[in-house]
């Protein structure tokens, strides 16, 4: 298993270039289900995950190419199986994407329970509720769903969410852009990767409106086209960066970001003293002007406060003067960087939700375990200003969502290499 080792590392400087967004390139590549002809996605991340999700559409009829470095090509003919296998989907719950999709075109899809990143129950009741609500009939079946439509085909319904998952929004909306009829989706999730999704379906030839917003009116077509696209830049990867910047103390240029995407994290670092000037696809993120101090964060859905950067904002909050408190509210199981941040010399109480973080902690390298993709990014921060050397094991789940992740930190001079055990 590898490993990667941190050394302190002075205030990082220069110039870094954000991927494609992770949680827009799933979607999308499960949104290629829906057309025979050819999809080319640009900008895609070569990442762990998007590999899971290669090896999944190829395992259902996709022939998936590269055309070039971070391009790929996805045309589906035919649908060879409607059913993704365990092996796959187990690895990756973003899998459960290619339910719509499927049911969308053949009309059933046998799905087992996905699994991912251990942050909480992740059930998938509103992915299943929604899809009922356009006809579909689900069983379960050996620790498979199992979702058919019957002869009618999916109809559209007005379907209200009791909470905007990311998840069920893509995964209906890719349902219903090709049901009878006009489904609005309400209390839908208004995440940049929705927008992104419904972008690309309508370049498909998807009637979609309203994405971003809490209501979206999809209105069934017979039929998708191809499409080519370029995924939008990567928001998570843009807040590690600035955090990066924040906690080493240093002045980094981001590039290649939408600055509009990360506005509560601008706000927030910038409420501890961080000078950040925003352009209009990078940002200067400038930690190195002065001193800086604690705040409070609770995470939202969009366009309130990340939950995937609760974690990195979290490691900088223990660096900061003053007391801090975090809210979790999106994920029930979300604090598992705190035993390990603990470890390092941090000093975070927890109770139910809530941590306080007490400030100026001296960190200290050590050993410790990324618990989950974010939670190992967070993890790498504090390695970088903590005495001596930090090793962090279970590494493959930052890999799962971080493109190139060693490289573009040490050209910003970090000190982290990767090595196997
Ligand atoms: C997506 C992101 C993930 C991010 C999360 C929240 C991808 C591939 N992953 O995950 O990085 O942390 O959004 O921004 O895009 N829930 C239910 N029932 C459901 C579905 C979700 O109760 O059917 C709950 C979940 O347990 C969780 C909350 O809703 O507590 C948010 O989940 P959701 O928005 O669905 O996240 P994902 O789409 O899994």
């Amino acid at each position: 298993m590898a490993k990667y080792i941190v050394e302190q590392s002075g205030p990082l400087k220069g110039e870094v270039v954000i991927s494609g967004a992770k949680n827009a390139v799933l979607p999308l590549m499960a949104a290629a289900l829906l057309a025979e002809d050819e999809c080319i996605i640009r900008d895609v991340p070569m990442l762990r995950d998007v590999t899971f999700m290669k090896e999944i559409l190829m395992s259902l009829g996709s022939e998936v190419v590269e055309l070039e470095d971070n391009v790929l090509s996805i045309t589906t003919k035919d649908i060879i199986s409607t059913e993704a296998k365990f092996e796959l989907v187990n690895k990756m719950r973003a899998s459960i994407l290619v339910m719509g999709p499927l049911l969308a075109r053949k009309g059933v899809a046998r799905i087992p329970h996905p699994g991912g990143c251990a942050i909480g129950a992740r059930p998938i009741d509103l992915h299943l509720k929604g899809l009922e609500a356009l006809g579909a009939v689900i069983t379960y079946k050996d620790d498979y769903i199992e979702a058919a439509t019957g002869s009618q085909g999916l109809i559209g319904d007005t379907i209200y969410l009791d909470f905007p998952s990311v998840g069920a929004t893509e995964n209906i909306m890719m349902a219903a852009v090709l049901a009878e009829g006009t489904t609005y989706l309400e209390n839908a999730a208004e995440e940049p990767e929705i927008v992104d999704l419904a972008n690309f379906l309508n370049k498909m030839g998807a009637k979609i409106k309203g994405a971003g917003t809490d209501t979206i009116r999809i209105e069934g077509v017979d039929k998708l086209g191809g499409a080519k696209h370029t995924v939008i830049p990567d928001r998570i990867e843009t807040g590690t960066f600035m955090l990066a910047a924040a906690i080493t103390k240093g002045a980094v240029h981001i590039k290649n970001a939408v600055p509009d995407h990360v506005k509560p994290i601008i706000a927030k670092l910038r409420e501890c003293g961080v000078r950040i000037e925003v352009g209009d696809d990078d940002l200067i993120v400038r930690a190195d002007l002065g001193p800086q101090s604690s705040t409070d964060i609770k995470t939202l859905p969009y366009p309130g406060f990340p939950t995937d950067i609760q974690s990195p904002f979290m490691a900088y909050l223990t660096t900061v003067e003053g007391s801090s408190t975090v809210i979790e509210t999106v994920f029930e199981n979300r604090f598992m960087h705190v035993a390990q941040l603990n470890k390092m010399g941090a000093s975070i109480e927890t109770a139910g939700n809530k941590a306080i973080i007490r400030g100026n902690a001296r960190l200290r390298g050590c050993q410790v375990m990324a618990t989950d993709l974010r939670a190992g990014a967070a993890l790498v921060l504090a390695g970088l200003v903590a005495e001596g050397t930090t090793e962090i094991s279970e590494v493959f789940h930052i890999e799962r969502g971080y493109e190139k992740f060693i490289d573009k930190f040490c050209g910003l001079g970090a000190k982290i290499s990767r090595i196997d055990d």
